[in-house]
């Protein structure tokens, strides 16, 4: 059981260490970490505790942007909702390291501090993420789900997070089976987690502009619908940013992201956060799929952190540019259906099948 740390305990301390980004952190690492930040800056940034987890840890966030006493809009972002999936939190810390930093030197990031308040989860799924730390073994390192006990009348623990949310919970590509890594648990939202996130960001649904969600590994952008029978209303706009976003993820190191809903170039599956974010009215819902895209698979080496937060972060960059420019100028950029042409061209041939990430 986790108890929560007063700002004091840190600090105290009066040797202070860099944060190292390009290593990954076990949780108390990151704990002290999002406690740094708003040391560093307290103008800007504040801890939300939002909930607590199945072993009763706290799950926080980093809300960062300039308190300008006007309502604001926001953008979501949570990274870690699979356990095994280390460079999702890595990515969230230099998120925030970089969008502060950029903040005083940067006149669209100071801008889009005072339009914008980023709500930045490092670590959704806590048990799950201190569990993979527990040992260098197969079954920790490259545990996917909650921690949950079993359901009556089986002996595996855990529910897949991404799996369990209400839209349309349990019809395509999930598992009744409680043992199989996509166990979508007993009923939608049955677990804490997936209560605490529907709660937070439902009760605040019409503030939020996008609601990004990053896992590994497949190098994709995924958007709604994960469901093969709907069609998000702005499927066109969705390809044409995602696309744009590939583009600049390209440009950063050369790494190829596809695009397009998981029907189209992944699988379809229920029960998704990006679909729940989608169904309740944020427009941009997207999933990042980190690298690689199969040579290390999850266990991604940290000589390799960096060039994957840069890309990624071009590509957040983008979105989230968009997703403010479309909000608070007069001349939004328009969608275009060309772009769900040219996806068809440049992607469709090259489709890999990469499973459960
Ligand atoms: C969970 O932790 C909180 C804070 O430490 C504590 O107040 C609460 O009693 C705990 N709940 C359970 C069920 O242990
Ligand atoms: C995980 O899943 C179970 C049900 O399978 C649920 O009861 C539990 O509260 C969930 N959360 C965690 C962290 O285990
Ligand atoms: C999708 O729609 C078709 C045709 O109505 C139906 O047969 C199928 O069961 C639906 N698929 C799912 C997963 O609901
Ligand atoms: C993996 O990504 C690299 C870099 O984008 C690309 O060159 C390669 O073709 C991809 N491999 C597969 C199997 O998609
Ligand atoms: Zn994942």
């Amino acid at each position: 059981v986790q108890v929560k740390r007063p700002q004091s305990s840190l600090l105290v301390s009066s040797v202070r260490l860099e944060h190292d980004y390009f290593r990954y952190h076990p949780m108390p690492e990151i704990t002290d970490w999002m406690w740094l930040m708003v040391k560093d800056h307290p103008d800007l940034v504040t801890v939300v505790d939002y909930g607590r987890t199945h072993e009763n840890r706290t799950i926080s966030l980093l809300k960062i942007g300039l308190d300008t006493g006007l309502k604001k809009k926001a953008v979501w972002m949570d990274c870690g909702i699979h356990a095994r999936e280390w460079i999702a939190p890595a990515f969230c810390q230099y998120f925030v390291r970089q969008i502060l930093q950029t903040s005083k030197t940067d006149p669209k990031m100071e801008l889009m501090m005072k339009n914008l308040d980023f709500y930045v989860t490092p670590v959704f799924n806590v048990d799950g993420y201190v569990y993979s730390w527990k040992d260098n073994t197969v079954s920790t390192r490259l545990w996917r789900k909650n921690r949950s006990a079993s359901p009556p009348g089986c002996d595996c623990q855990g529910t897949d997070l991404n799996r369990n949310f209400d839209s349309n919970w349990g019809t395509v590509r999930v598992s009744s089976d409680c043992c199989s890594n996509r166990y979508g648990g007993t009923g939608p939202m049955s677990e804490p987690e997936t209560q605490f996130l529907t709660y937070f960001v439902g009760s605040r649904k019409d503030d939020f502009l996008c609601f990004l969600t990053i896992h590994s590994y497949g190098q994709q952008l995924l958007f709604p619908y994960g469901h093969p029978n709907f069609t998000a209303s702005n499927y066109a706009e969705l390809m044409e940013v995602g696309l744009a976003a590939a583009e600049a993820i390209q440009e950063a190191h050369g790494m190829i992201y596809e695009v397009g809903t998981p029907s189209d170039i992944l699988y379809s599956f229920s029960g998704s956060s990006q679909d729940w974010a989608h169904m309740v009215g944020i427009p941009l819902a997207f999933t990042f799929e980190l690298r690689d895209n199969g040579t290390f698979g999850f266990e991604l080496p940290e000589d390799l952190i960096q060039p994957t937060c840069e890309e990624a972060y071009s590509g957040v960059l983008h979105i989230i540019t968009y997703a403010h420019d479309k909000a608070f100028s007069a001349a939004a950029p328009a969608a275009t259906a060309a772009a769900a042409a040219i996806w068809t061209v440049l992607f469709a041939a090259g489709t890999t099948t990469v499973s459960l990430m």
